[in-house]
């Protein structure tokens, strides 16, 4: 049986989707559907992974970094109780070390290489889509994100859910393996704006902060998030030239999409 949790996020239900049929596939999520199971890292009696061949473990890394160590210790325990035969981890990619969120998902590849677990780690770059929310045009077509000269080697989420796939249901021949998963086609602000026929005018870091604090819609650990995510783009070390060995088309068998497109796409939506 292959377990897939955080499934009603945005990765996990494209990857749920492609799995769409199988009666081997079960959904762990904190809210299940029927024949799915109730699986949330905070609560560990929810944590039953009895049968369970391989575990896609979706990071839940939308909290505070006690959080969500706790969150993915939680389900490394549990799987190791239950016999998991396997653990799969997206995590997040090599150059990605600078972002505040990167220490949790580090901490957690760690628990994982000290685990009684075979295991894989999928070091996801960060989503197109992603870029998309945080590099937006606004009203008058400007984007203002402040990304500097720099440029984020961005990828398609379907993309990483397309290798998610063929990773967990064939895990045997990735055991022990660390694979970096980012764009090949880095995107700085002039190329977002020459998408869109808009313009780009990057605004300083403390415009920024402010800009996100009064708009009051960031919880207080996703500021320095997102201060961190454009410092990093504009220091360039995300622009892919840092990560040796990105697996990204080998493991998808074929060109990556466009995250331009994406990116683009996403934004006109
Ligand atoms: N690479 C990037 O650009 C990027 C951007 C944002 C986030 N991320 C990371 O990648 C993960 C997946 O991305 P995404 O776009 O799918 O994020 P998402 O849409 O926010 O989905 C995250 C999922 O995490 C699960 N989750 C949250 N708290 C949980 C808990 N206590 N126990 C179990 N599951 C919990 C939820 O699944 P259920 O509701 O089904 O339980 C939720 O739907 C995120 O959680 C985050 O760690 C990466």
């Amino acid at each position: 049986m292959l377990m897939i949790t955080g499934a009603t996020g945005a990765l996990g239900k494209l990857v749920t989707a492609r799995l769409a049929g199988r009666d081997d596939v079960v959904i762990g999520t904190r809210t299940p559907g029927p024949g799915g199971r109730r699986v949330d890292f905070d609560d560990p009696s929810s944590l039953d992974f009895t049968g369970v061949d391989t575990l896609l473990v979706i990071s839940a890394g939308a909290a505070e970094d006690d959080v969500v160590a706790a969150r993915h210790e939680a389900v490394i325990t549990a799987a190791e109780k239950a016999g998991v035969g396997h653990l799969v981890y997206t995590s997040l990619s090599g150059d990605g070390d600078h972002l505040t969120y990167a220490l949790a998902h580090r901490w957690t590849e760690r628990r994982l290489r000290r685990s009684t677990l075979n295991w894989t780690v999928l070091r996801n770059g960060l989503y197109a889509e992603f870029l998309a929310a945080v590099a937006a045009p606004g009203p008058d077509g400007t984007i203002a994100a402040p990304l500097g000269d720099g440029r984020l080697a961005a990828v398609a989420r379907e993309d990483l859910a397309d290798v998610a796939v063929r990773v967990a249901t064939n895990p045997a021949p990735h055991a022990g393996r660390t694979y970096e998963l980012v764009g090949e086609e880095p995107l700085g602000g002039p190329d977002l704006a020459r998408a869109l026929g808009g313009h780009y005018e990057p605004d300083t870091l403390a415009a920024t902060r402010e800009a996100i604090t009064t708009a009051g819609q960031a919880l207080p650990f996703q500021v320095p998030m997102l201060l961190s995510t454009y410092s990093a783009i504009a220091g360039g070390f995300l622009d892919g030239t840092g990560v040796e060995n990105n697996k990204l088309r080998e493991l998808l068998g074929r060109a990556p999409r466009s995250a331009l497109k994406v990116y683009s796409e996403t934004v006109g939506n």
